[in-house]
């Protein structure tokens, strides 16, 4: 068992959004397609839709963003609105409590506009059944009044191109999801990526950085631009203060050892969760459910924020019986891998 929970709004690798984020992704944030580094088939394919809804002088049809969280789902909602010139509205699926709530919005948009519901999974089925024919045939049905004397109004509303934004499309109602017509899966970023990424945000928040230093700051970002583009704040203050002010190799290496983030980008909770998994379940596999009850942490959590980055590199498979700790993982711990006995070095 972990002995001391781990505080997860503050992990400095969640990609989690975090208050700290805003200036700087309001900033970093690019606003073009041409300016977005990464996710290359998503920009080539939306390139291509926006450019033949522009020609018929349509609105785009409704897109479905979804993959793990910090990989630029906002971004991309914003870049659909100033592509298409017009105007972007952003809330989230929580936000939204009644149906009320959502009408007032849709009834407030411009023809065209961009409505981005991030968290679309967790709309109440109540404000969903609002969405489906604004989504369908833009119109709404408003029921008045209620028992025998209520009665149903048919209300137009501006044709918008909803951007939904979730972690998994597989949380989705099935009637929701077939209502997008573009659905984009987005993918972890390469290191390459994030390194273009960092410097990109170092040039426009006036960092001094060389290219080592940049591809260091990149391989230990999870393949997230949130992790990346925070972490270069934070060895920044590193280089200022104890250093020249120039993140070089060895200035992000000192830094982001300081911050428990090892070469691969594992933190403190990382580890333990392997750990844990080797320890008491002699490496799996070992069901979700429990994984998350030994490691006190959320189940949905666990899948979606640290999984994917541990499956991407190599550490830890999904099988049907549960949740495998890799050789791969065994050697980076340095722990001994031989079978029965598991002996910690
Ligand atoms: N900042 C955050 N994500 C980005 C991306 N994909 N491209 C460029 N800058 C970014």
């Amino acid at each position: 068992m972990i002995e001391e929970e781990m505080d997860f709004e503050n992990r400095i690798v969640s990609p989690e959004y975090n208050f700290h984020d805003e200036d700087n992704e309001i900033t970093l944030r690019p606003k073009t397609l041409a300016e977005y580094i990464g996710q290359d088939k998503v920009k080539e394919n939306l390139s291509i839709y926006i450019k033949a809804a522009k020609q018929r002088k349509e609105s785009l049809d409704h897109v479905l963003l979804y993959g793990p969280p910090g990989l630029g789902k906002t971004t991309l909602s914003g870049i659909i609105a100033h592509e298409m010139g017009v105007n972007l509205r952003v809330t989230s699926g929580p936000a939204i409590e009644k149906q009320g709530d959502l009408v007032a919005i849709l009834t407030s948009l411009n023809e065209g506009d961009v409505l981005f519901i991030d968290e679309i999974h967790r709309l109440s089925r109540n404000v969903e059944e609002i969405l489906y024919p604004a989504m369908e045939d833009f119109s709404l049905d408003i029921i008045l009044g209620k028992g025998p004397s209520a009665r149903s109004i048919r209300l137009d509303v501006p044709h918008f191109t909803l951007v939904g934004a979730t972690t998994r499309s597989g949380q989705l109602t099935a009637p929701l999801r077939d209502r997008f017509g573009v659905l984009f899966r987005l993918e972890l970023y390469t290191p390459e990526q994030l390194g273009e990424i960092v410097r990109r945000s170092a040039g426009i928040l006036g960092i001094e950085m060389d290219r080592d230093g940049s591809l260091e700051i990149a391989s230990r970002s999870r393949g997230t631009p949130r992790i990346a583009n925070r972490l270069l704040k934070r060895v920044r203050d590193i280089a200022q203060v104890e250093y020249d002010g120039k993140v070089t190799e060895k200035v992000a290496q000192a830094a982001l050892a300081r911050f428990e983030i090892d070469e691969l980008g594992l933190d403190d909770f990382d580890r333990k969760m392997l750990q844990v998994m080797i320890r008491n379940y002699n490496g799996g596999p070992v069901g979700l459910e429990t994984l998350a009850a030994a490691v006190g942490e959320e189940a949905v959590t666990i899948e979606d924020v640290y999984e994917p980055y541990l499956m991407q590199i190599g550490f830890l498979t999904r099988t049907p019986r549960g949740r495998c700790v890799t050789p791969l993982a065994y050697e980076h711990l340095g722990i001994r891998n031989d079978g029965v006995q598991q002996s910690i070095l």
